[in-house]
């Protein structure tokens, strides 16, 4: 039984820490660097300017033109993560080039190997993930300001105006956003440990405060991030190559492997604040052999392993559902439930966000056009691939599934 396991140790600030987990910014990257040394100054310049270089048709050009460096340099973990991103930016760039059918499916060794030598030392795919594009690529104009919108910018965009700034920055304040509810960890561990039920009920109903308030954030992205140019230019830039008909086999990473290799593209299903919260919570997204489950599951292998890692360590540690269906206490059953409710409410108002984002302007598509044979599957898909609305929806299932009030 799960509530018979024990806590390895006492979980303290210093174990998250251990995990990569900042006590502000939870699984983002505190303070990410803007500038690698001056020999990477080449790539830095590309990445900082794909807008203007895909629009006038030299980015392939000037890629093919980089110097092939190696990474030895890069010694810190902050370089390699500025690395990574700005690689990351300029792979999505090159394969996609004006997000129209001219699409390559070879990525050069002047990228490919660097790029590959970077996502080996960090444990990360070779293609842009979340850790990177929101994670990673964040300033605060005014450095001792707060984090909010208006004092932050990005580092790195795409084509589609502001719509990158919206939809990277948005994310990574619903992430900090609800992060306060996961800063409760150690509290809630500790409170399941000593069969403190007080505590627990208390620190639940706190963390549902904070997740109703991520979802006040989450509704910030209709002011940023316009459904149109998300469709029709951005996600396009997002797009990986796994189970994509455009590069069915995947992309060839030249002068690394012989064969061409399949990665999902950027999505939010990569953050780790979702499946962090299920896994306190005791809710199982990962049993079984459902799509879902393992979509979830794959979405732990574009994570930064520390952060794997976690997930691993809180599904190990004693668990909180089953503390509070022992204790058979209509409080401290409430007090659970209303954390469930929270994530579940947020779950709903991302399909919501969904809707609007994909489904809406999809349909508006293949109603203005006459859609191609085979496109019309393409466009039931999401960044990442998948067949996302079935996958969503279960998962929202799943976590409904756990509320205790009929228990
Ligand atoms: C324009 C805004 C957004 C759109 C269109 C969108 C779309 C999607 C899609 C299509 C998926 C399914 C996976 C895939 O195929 O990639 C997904 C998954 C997911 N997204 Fe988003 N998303 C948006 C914003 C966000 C934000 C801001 C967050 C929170 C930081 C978020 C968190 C998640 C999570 C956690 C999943 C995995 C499923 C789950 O755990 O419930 N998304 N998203």
């Amino acid at each position: 039984m799960a509530h018979s396991r024990t806590l390895p140790m006492e979980v303290t600030w210093e174990t998250l820490k251990k995990y990569h987990i900042d006590e502000d910014v939870g699984f983002a990257l505190p303070n990410p660097l803007e500038e690698l040394p001056e020999k990477y100054n080449a790539w830095i310049l590309v990445a900082k300017n794909l807008p203007e270089l895909i629009k006038t048709g030299q980015l392939r050009e000037e890629v093919e033109k980089l110097p092939m460096l190696s990474t030895d340099d890069l010694k810190e973990y902050e370089e390699q993560c500025l690395g990574h991103l700005a690689l990351g930016c300029i792979t999505m760039a090159y394969v996609w080039n004006q997000a129209d059918d001219d699409v390559r499916k070879v990525l050069p060794r002047n990228i490919a190997v660097p790029y590959c030598e970077l996502s080996e030392k960090l444990g990360l795919p070779p293609i842009l993930v979340y850790a990177d594009c929101v994670l990673a690529n964040w300033k605060r104009k005014d450095p001792r300001g707060p984090m909010t919108y208006e004092n932050m910018d990005i580092l790195f965009s795409f084509p589609g105006g502001e719509c990158s700034k919206g939809f990277f920055l948005v994310s990574l304040l619903v992430e900090t956003a609800a992060f306060s509810a996961v800063k409760a960890v150690p509290t809630v561990l500790k409170a399941v440990q000593q069969q403190d039920k007080e505590t627990l009920k208390n620190t639940l109903l706190g963390m549902a405060d904070y997740l109703r308030n991520a979802q006040k954030v989450f509704k910030e992205i209709h002011g940023h991030v316009d459904p149109d140019q998300f469709y029709n230019v951005l996600r396009k830039y997002l797009s990986g190559w796994k189970g994509n008909p455009k590069l069915p086999d995947g992309l060839l990473y030249e002068g690394v492997w012989e064969d061409p290799k399949q990665f999902a593209g950027g999505s939010a299903g990569q953050s780790s604040i979702f499946q962090c919260l299920d896994a306190l919570l005791g809710i199982e997204q990962t049993t079984g052999r459902g799509p879902a489950a393992e979509f979830i599951k794959d979405m732990r292998t574009y994570m930064p392993p520390a952060h794997r890692d976690f997930l691993y360590f809180l599904e190990s540690c004693p668990s909180t559902r089953e503390f509070v269906l022992s204790r058979g206490d209509a409080d401290l059953k409430e007090a659970y439930d209303e954390c469930v409710q929270a994530l579940v409410s947020l779950r709903s108002y991302h399909l919501g966000i969904v809707k609007t984002y994909v489904l809406d302007p999809a349909k508006k598509q293949s109603r203005e056009e006459e859609t191609a044979s085979g496109q019309s599957e393409q466009e039931h898909r999401g960044t990442g691939g998948t067949d996302f609305m079935n996958v969503l929806k279960t998962v929202r299932m799943k976590t409904s599934q756990s509320l205790l009030k009929d228990r």
